[in-house]
């Protein structure tokens, strides 16, 4: 079963021709299911999950390139981009890769050469298809004083891990646009830390393209304030800028409501106005940012569905379960200069 696709709405990525790309992550049940809508509304795709190190390579030296070819070829054969996700990240990376077949934590030598084969492999496969890559995942610390969060790389490689990935990743395919990618991006302490990560990247010449901005965000936060500010730091540095991932939760984080099977009106109106708002300031800086990318097609599938919370559904996107516009898609498109499209 697919969605079906309303033919008397516009296309998203139609409507934002003159600004930038418009993506969506997609995993293999939704290139099937939201297999129309992908094909009308997005120009550029994510794997949700495809290119992680964890499914890429299961075990050492075994690549299983199986899922995240047949995403490619879907693209290539519907003339969508490919941002590739994510080479370097703590999460979904495989066990082995940082012990020994003892058991016991590697050397820094051994990691570093298992991580330049790893990205080397990878991006050099898809040097034709894949246009950018996240290179490095959500490495700065949330919370703590640190600059860098805890994790493996860190622990075994020591600070420099980033940039040796950056550069692996560069040798590998000198094209592609290489970017660093984070959640709570707009959050004024995290984006001061990923401000000055990025910017010691960039003064020791280190090839980075680009900052990803997750845009993981919902009904009250963060402030457009807060937005703009966290925009404005980052392009300061001179690079691009992709929100990567974004979604509209109907609730706060840790908000324990599961009683709704349905959105309320009121969400779904103050949610129109949140997509109104946020696209208006990317369209404000469509000088920086290049590609919006939604972290999902429509509200038939999200990973926030009993995340974090179990049993609490969630209405993310601008399309809904079935793929029909909802208050939000109409305002994403209210673009000045496009009222032809619009009466299609
Ligand atoms: C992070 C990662 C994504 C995805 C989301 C949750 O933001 O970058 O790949 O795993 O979490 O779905």
């Amino acid at each position: 079963m697919t969605n079906s696709v309303s033919h008397s709405i516009p296309s998203l990525c139609d409507v934002y021709k003159d600004y930038f790309l418009i993506g969506a992550a997609v995993n293999q049940q939704t290139l099937q299911t939201e297999q129309n809508l992908i094909k009308k509304h997005f120009n550029s795709l994510t794997a949700e999950n495809e290119m992680k190190f964890e499914h890429l390579q299961p075990a050492e030296g075994q690549f299983s390139f199986e899922y995240a070819d047949k995403l490619v070829s879907f693209a290539n054969d519907n003339g969508k981009k490919v941002r590739g996700h994510t080479l370097v990240w703590h999460n979904q990376t495989s066990d082995w890769l940082f012990t020994d077949s003892a058991g016991k934590t590697i050397d820094r030598e051994t990691l570093l050469a298992r991580m330049e084969n790893h990205i080397g492999t990878v991006v050099r496969r898809y040097k034709e298809e894949v246009y950018c890559w996240d290179v490095v995942n959500e490495a700065v610390a949330d919370h703590s004083q640190a600059l860098l969060r805890d994790s493996n790389w860190l622990s075994i490689i020591g600070e420099d891990f980033i940039e040796k990935a950056f550069h692996f990743a560069h040798s590998a395919n000198p094209e592609a646009l290489l970017f660093y990618n984070d959640y709570n991006e707009s959050d004024p302490d995290k984006s001061d830390k990923i401000f000055q990560l990025v910017c010691s990247l960039v003064e020791r010449e280190v090839p980075i393209h680009g900052v990803g901005l997750q845009a993981h965000w919902n009904l009250y936060k963060p402030s457009y304030d807060e937005i703009r500010k966290a925009i404005e730091k980052y392009a300061s540095l001179g690079l691009q800028l992709h929100i990567t991932e974004m979604d509209v939760s109907a609730f706060e984080w840790n908000d324990r409501r599961t009683d709704l099977k349905e959105p309320l009106k009121e969400m779904l109106y103050l949610q129109a106005e949140r997509y109104d708002q946020f696209f208006q300031i990317f369209r404000e800086y469509k000088d920086h940012i290049t590609s919006v990318t939604f972290w999902g097609v429509s509200d038939h599938y999200t990973w926030l569905n009993d995340f974090p919370v179990k049993g609490r559904r969630n209405w993310p996107f601008v399309l809904d379960h079935n793929g029909n516009p909802k208050p939000a898609f109409q305002r994403v498109c209210q673009v000045p200069g496009t009222s032809r499209i619009m009466s299609n």
